[in-house]
């Protein structure tokens, strides 16, 4: 058995401090370091950071039965998410999944992607040419209007909109949370507390209130039956004893497709276009490829196969900047890694930053170069190099549909114009639940022909 080492830390703390201040620098130093399996220490809690594809295809599929979400983050997050699909377990776990995973199938896809087009066109309608945006706010608004009406049928209010706000909030507090060794309960009324609270109240009225809303529509049966959503699926859903979903599971499921189903997305449209603004040679194939296949048309269904520049574009943005930048599991039986022992209750993390800027696996791996997406170089690289959605069994649900959609409004949008960003100054990244921009990123839309 090999000692595993890892960076030293403090007495008290361990590596905790590092951890929660850098998160990103911190694996990156680490791996660098000390290879593919690094020992760390987060207060009282060991941890590891696993930095090999193989070793992550073990953690992720080949023995997942053995890991469990891990309770460093979880348990701090209770209030938000209950027993949401990102965070049960078990049995519950593989139920509400099977639920929810026909409204992700073939068929409601093609017709979601409507909506994301019709969305996308809607926001550049609102653009006016050259006028100043937040490109942070513009996307976060624009997955939401997509979630919303997708899974919810929902047309965007005042209070849903404020979702975005709220679920900020909680997550800045959230991330506090990680850096304390030993976080108060909720009940504790500290400012940070009674803020998370408050914000998760608010993300709970919003969700309540379009729950109410169905359950009083006319419309109710129609939904459940032709037009069944996201939220007619767990309003028709029984279980053996053929009771319904408690108002405390459906909040919780819904509260948990909005936030993972939009904020995610955002991310991913805001850096790729971070991305392409500072590339014009990438922004011009991709336009071209827009302009060649669409012409003057909304994009469609049909139109995904025939994109790849764009999808090579998104799959590059998703590589440097992966929303979720560190994905997490708890032991629940020692496992060996390569002669490594992850004992029983350590947690173990998997970074995609860390992994998609391995010079193993990518040649020049600081360089946005969609390129390196097209043609059968993919094919070479091991499963697990690139794993911005995870893998295994708790793979995010969403992947065919996040993509579908990044594809789609980078292609509206590049059919129609460019984006421009006021500053050359590279923009840091800022790890909150996802990785986030750690400033606004002020751009400018500029239509075809104008500029
Ligand atoms: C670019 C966009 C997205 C990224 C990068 C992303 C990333 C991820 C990752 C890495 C996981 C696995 C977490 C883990 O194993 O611990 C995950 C799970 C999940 N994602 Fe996504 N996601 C995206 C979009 C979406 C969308 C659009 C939805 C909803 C429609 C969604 C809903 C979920 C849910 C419910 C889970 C938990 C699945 C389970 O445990 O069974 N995600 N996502």
């Amino acid at each position: 058995m090999t000692a595993t080492p890892g960076p030293k830390g403090s007495l008290l703390l361990g590596n905790l401090r590092e951890f929660s201040q850098d998160m990103l620098g911190f694996f990156t130093r680490s791996a660098r370091d000390y290879g593919d399996v690094v020992r760390l220490r987060l207060a009282d809690r060991t941890a590891f950071l696993v930095n090999h594809p193989a070793h992550i295809e073990t953690v992720l599929v080949r023995q997942h039965e053995r890991f469990i979400k891990h309770r460093f983050f979880w348990s701090r997050v209770r209030a938000l998410f209950g027993q949401g699909l990102v965070a049960s377990e078990g049995a519950y776990w593989r139920q509400q999944r099977l639920l929810m995973q026909s409204s992700f199938n073939r068929e409601h896809l093609a017709r979601y992607t409507q909506i994301m087009v019709a969305e996308a066109e809607a926001t550049l309608a609102r653009w006016r040419d050259g006028e100043l945006r937040d490109l942070h706010e513009e996307f976060t608004r624009l997955t939401l209007h997509i979630a919303l009406r997708v899974f919810f049928s929902a047309e965007p209010t005042q209070r849903t909109l404020g979702l975005a706000r709220a679920f900020t909030a909680a997550a800045e507090e959230i991330i506090l949370r990680l850096r304390m060794p030993m976080p108060l309960p909720d009940w504790v009324p500290t400012a940070g507390n009674r803020r998370y609270l408050d914000a998760v109240r608010q993300l709970e009225a919003a969700v309540y209130a379009i729950i109410a809303e169905r359950r009083r529509s006319p419309d109710v049966r129609r939904f459940k039956t032709e037009r069944s959503d996201l939220l007619g699926a767990l309003l028709a859903a029984r279980d053996e004893a053929g009771r319904p979903l408690s108002d405390r599971q459906l909040r919780d499921e819904a509260i948990t497709m909005l936030l993972a189903g939009h904020e995610t997305t955002a991310l991913a449209l805001v850096w790729t276009w971070y991305l392409l603004a500072r590339d014009p040679g990438a922004a011009q194939v991709l336009e071209a490829e827009a302009r060649g296949v669409l012409g003057g048309r909304p994009a469609g269904a049909a139109d995904l196969d025939a994109l790849p520049y764009t999808r090579a574009v998104v799959q590059e943005g998703l590589r440097l900047y992966p929303p979720a930048y560190t994905i997490g599991r708890e032991a629940r039986a020692e496992v060996r890694l390569d002669g490594h022992s992850i004992p029983k209750g350590a947690t173990v993390f998997m970074s995609p930053w860390v992994m998609h800027r391995d010079p193993r696996y990518y040649e020049e791996p600081e360089a946005f170069r969609p390129e390196r997406w097209l043609g059968d170089a993919p094919a070479g690289l091991p499963r697990f190099a690139y794993f911005p959605f995870g893998g295994g069994a708790r793979v995010c649900i969403g992947n065919t549909f996040a993509l579908s959609e990044l594809v789609l409004v980078m292609a509206t949008i590049a059919r129609q114009g460019r984006i421009y960003l006021t500053s050359d100054r590279a923009i840091a990244p800022r790890p909150l639940i996802t990785l986030r921009p750690a400033e606004p990123i002020n751009a400018r839309f500029i239509l075809r022909g104008s500029g």
